[in-house]
């Protein structure tokens, strides 16, 4: 049997097509939430009962999202969410944004994935089309994907159509969002690809057409590989800088007046989130398999997964100048999510400097408007925490604070007036102050005795 292209085709441009997405975390939500409101009967299944409870009572729990626009789209009957995967039998088209965790061992996670297509496989029917978003090795929609939908005896590009397309959503910024960021797409089959293009053209401004799905799995990884690689060289140069007495944030900020040749990245206590840290790693298990050896990815992945016990080392330096061990002392934290002004707490370095300051017999405790707990699971202290007050008035009680996210809500100046010594991980206080000590920078005290 051979389905008609024309077919699907026609269901997209008319928005007759029912559409349906896998995982409504931080990619899915606003994706469907894009679908619905270009026209399409939108359903997102997730296994969080919480999460399709919410959306069912029109309610949005991704920041990118508003809560205005999840209601009016279910309050039309645009957009709705369940938890069973039998909904797949009257879809059309299904998005698939699972979470692609590593293993401990630094191996790729494939459970969700696997899991997902499992769900789908059991309904999937004639002339169905099948995307993969989440993020994972090249190779992934070919050898594992198609083979899992295979299995029900319809054949992809023939029976049912198959693509791979990237996700590229950056949380938290206003200015580029599911709908206006460029998305690649890459087909098992050119009828696949035009589907897929068919359908991400009715929502997201320009479509990226490229030859294969494995061209557009790599390039993803492309494209946070190259973050990755260039934050640990200029992680690299801010502990050079350290040694050198140079302010490595005054560096970059110059070199970036070049008006081309050079992309401004910049130091910071650690990789997070659920991509950077963690994509190049799926690129460098398949090269493995291959039998290359990715140098520049193991490189980098040592230099910024080793800023973490820079960072400590710096407030063991910044503490010394109160003649104050890190044992006993107590040390705020100030901001754990993994990066400015957002809630994702995911490889927060933050985790990663808090558990190594425990381990030293320091007293930690954490403030952040947007993570109002961190759970014992969640770092090496074991314990749940809290977040604490830093407005003005309750900063004096530290041995020292330690900027390691820049939230745009902190009271910088509050800090400067009340803190003894402040870590800054983020450049967040500007200008020269005897109290700060900046990554990366000449040290405010050096050479200064201590207080006594
Ligand atoms: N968060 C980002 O900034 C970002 C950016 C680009 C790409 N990505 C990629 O997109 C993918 C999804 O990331 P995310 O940040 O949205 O993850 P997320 O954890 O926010 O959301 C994933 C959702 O999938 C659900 N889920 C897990 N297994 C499931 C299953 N078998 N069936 C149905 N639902 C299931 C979870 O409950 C969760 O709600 C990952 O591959 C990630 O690498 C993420």
């Amino acid at each position: 049997m051979t389905v008609s292209v024309e077919n699907l085709r026609d269901r997209i441009r008319s928005r007759k097509a029912r559409t349906g997405v896998v995982g409504l975390g931080y990619v899915g939500l606003p994706l469907a939430v894009e679908l619905a409101k270009a026209g399409f009967h939108a359903t997102g299944i997730d296994l969080d009962e919480r999460k399709v409870q919410l959306i069912n009572d029109g309610r949005s729990y991704i920041p990118d999202v508003a809560s205005a626009d999840v209601q009016a789209l279910h309050a039309t009957g645009q957009l709705d969410a369940t938890t069973d995967f039998a909904v797949v039998r009257e879809l059309d088209t299904v998005n698939i944004c699972v979470p692609t965790p590593l293993r401990k061992t630094k191996d790729p996670d494939m459970s969700y994935i696997v899991s997902a297509v499992e769900g789908i496989a059991k309904s999937l029917h004639p002339g169905m089309l099948v995307i993969l978003e989440s993020t994972t090795y090249p190779g992934t929609t070919e050898e594992v994907v198609q083979p899992m939908l295979e299995a029900t005896g319809l054949k992809a590009g023939v029976d049912f159509f198959l693509a791979f397309s990237p996700e590229r959503v950056d949380p938290g910024n206003p200015t580029f969002q599911t709908h206006n960021v460029p998305k690649v797409v890459g087909g098992i089959t050119p009828a696949c690809s035009d589907l897929a293009k068919e359908l991400y053209g009715s929502a997201i401004e320009t479509i990226v057409p490229v030859s294969s799905t494995r061209v557009a799995e790599m390039v993803k990884l492309l494209e946070n590989t190259f973050r990755a690689v260039n934050i640990g060289l200029v992680n690299e140069l801010a502990l050079m800088c350290d040694r050198m007495n140079i302010d490595v944030w005054e560096v970059v900020e110059a070199a970036k007046t070049k008006p081309f040749g050079y992309m401004a990245f910049y130091p910071g206590p650690g990789l997070g989130g659920h991509c950077i840290p963690i994509d190049p790693f799926y690129l460098s298990w398949k090269a493995r398999q291959t039998g290359f050896d990715p140098r520049f990815i193991e490189l980098a992945g040592h230099i910024n997964g080793g800023m973490p016990h820079y960072v400590v080392d710096k407030v063991g330096d910044a503490l010394n100048t109160r003649r104050k061990p890190i044992n006993g002392s107590n040390i705020l934290i100030a901001g754990v999510a993994y990066k400015r002004d957002i809630d994702d707490l995911r490889e927060s370095p933050a985790l990663d400097v808090m558990g190594l300051l425990d381990k030293r017999g320091a007293r930690v405790s954490y403030a952040d408007p947007y993570v109002p707990e961190v759970h014992g699971r969640e770092w090496t202290g074991g314990y749940d925490i809290k977040a604490v007050d830093m407005t003005r008035g309750h900063i004096a009680q530290y041995d020292a604070v330690v900027i390691i996210t820049d939230h745009k809500s902190f009271d910088y100046r509050a800090l400067i007036d009340e803190a003894d010594v402040i870590v800054d991980t983020r450049n967040a206080i500007k200008g020269s102050h005897p109290n700060v000590f900046k990554l990366g920078a000449p040290r405010a005290a050096e050479g200064q005795k201590a207080v006594v």
